[in-house]
């Protein structure tokens, strides 16, 4: 018995050397740096705001394909609900300035990736894993610099979500014989045309404030075109340019269109509306149409349409949710290894699909995608790509947060005077 005893000892000592010289070797980089050292935890956990309506079953179903395919590490889904990250983004904060960084979590690529966390040094650079799966020409070159910051690659991109779209519902235009507009003159015509009709022409649902500039920043796109919009944010056009005020004037203009109870909706109960016909239309992110199709059961082409924001065509305001490693995490090889099957073509596939995004890969496979899939598909390769605001690609977390506030309040006050110097004085936060 005792003898037994003795030889399971130094059976477990083998054991446990051999596994750290094993692990050792693996953990060793190609480029020669410091291994980190990786513990293997069996759980990987992915921080997001998709809870709820329109928002989790892609999450889902990424979780349950991933587990279905690694049987030794779990997925643990630590989404915090509220749209655009209203409350996550501030619960994310807390855990990574408490260096207690979930394993991977959601951050928009632009701004927000690069000023609020690789800047804080707070992200582990990924170029390894882009090179060993062959992802340099799996990925736009243009999505991959929204995820870099000096040479560096910071985050894998799961989908691209576009911003400048109006659902419309088809029986309500079709019944009072409205054409898609395509200028602000034409949309304002609709709208009237709607308005006297008894239909709200736009829903709005701003209990998150956030919906609201999304509208701003697409009539902004419009008024600018996509150069000087990009211009605006990289602060060479001032928030007083007579043409961020015209913007102002006809975002003000369209707030006269929206349903009165806006301010006790949030986006999915705004999107409700046009589903059930008693508003006509919304300016929404695609997310919108993942609500339509896998939640409300709608038929694209058939119960909505969708036609890009006015003045916008060929323009592509582009929010795209990435995932990265942040540093001081137990397990980066187990999270890798996520990572990795974040940016999949099978992953991606997916989750795309009933996201209402296109896949953020290029050889994506597009019959898993149905009509607004293709067209957004062709629409992102042909048209000029302009960073959203309201989903953090454009500016700083700081600055949005007051155009956020800025905006809210004009919402009420309608007051374009306070609305630009708001912005005037916040831009230096940008
Ligand atoms: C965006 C995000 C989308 C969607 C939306 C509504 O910021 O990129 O994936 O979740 O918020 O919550």
């Amino acid at each position: 018995m005792r003898k037994l005893y003795g030889l399971s000892i130094i059976f477990a000592l083998l054991l446990v050397v051999s596994a750290c010289s094993s692990d050792s070797s693996s953990e060793k980089k190609d480029d020669g740096d410091e291994a980190e050292d990786s513990t293997a935890t069996g759980e990987v956990e992915i921080f997001s705001w998709w809870t709820g309506a329109g928002e989790e079953d892609g999450l889902l179903a990424l979780i349950d394909l991933f587990e279905e395919q690694h049987d030794d590490i779990k997925v643990e889904n630590a989404a915090v609900a509220g749209g655009a990250g209203t409350n996550a983004k501030a619960v994310l904060a807390t855990r990574m300035q408490g260096n207690d960084p979930p394993s991977t979590f959601q951050v928009h690529g632009g701004e927000e990736l690069n000023k609020s966390w690789v800047a804080a040094d707070k992200m582990e650079p990924l170029n390894d894993l882009y090179e060993e799966n062959g992802w340099m020409d799996k990925f736009p070159e243009d999505l991959i610099d929204l995820v870099s910051m000096d040479d560096q690659i910071y985050s894998v991109p799961v989908d691209i979500h576009r911003g400048n779209v109006m659902f419309y519902n088809k029986e309500v235009f079709e019944e009072n014989d409205i054409e898609i507009p395509k200028t602000f003159d034409e949309f304002f015509e609709a709208a009237d045309k709607l308005q006297d009709a008894g239909i709200t022409p736009i829903s709005l649902g701003d209990k998150e404030s956030w919906t609201a500039t999304m509208i701003f920043e697409n009539v902004l796109l419009g008024v600018l075109g996509p150069d000087d919009y990009n211009k605006l944010f990289a602060d060479e056009i001032e928030f007083d340019d007579e043409r961020v005020i015209e913007a102002a004037e006809k975002f003000n203009k369209m707030l006269d269109y929206i349903d009165d109870d806006h301010a006790s909706r949030n986006w999915q109960d705004a999107a409700r509306l046009v589903a059930d016909g008693d508003a006509a239309m919304i300016n929404m992110g695609d997310w919108a149409k993942g609500y339509f199709s896998n939640d409300l059961d709608l038929e694209t082409n058939e119960d909505f349409g969708y036609f890009t924001t006015p003045e916008t065509e060929g323009d592509f305001t582009i929010i795209t949710d990435t995932f990265g490693l942040p540093k001081g995490v137990e397990n980066p090889d187990e999270v890798k290894e996520f990572l990795t099957f974040l940016g999949s073509t099978e992953a991606q596939d997916v989750f795309n699909p009933l996201k209402g995004s296109i896949p953020a890969r290029v050889d994506a496979d597009e019959s898993e995608y149905d009509e607004y899939g293709t067209d957004t598909m062709a629409d992102f390769k042909d048209s000029k790509l302009v960073p959203s605001l309201a989903h953090g690609s454009a500016a700083s977390e700081g600055f949005l947060t007051k155009a956020n506030q800025a905006v809210n309040i004009f919402v009420t006050q309608r007051d374009v005077d306070n609305l630009i110097s708001a912005l005037k004085n916040a831009a230096p936060e940008m």
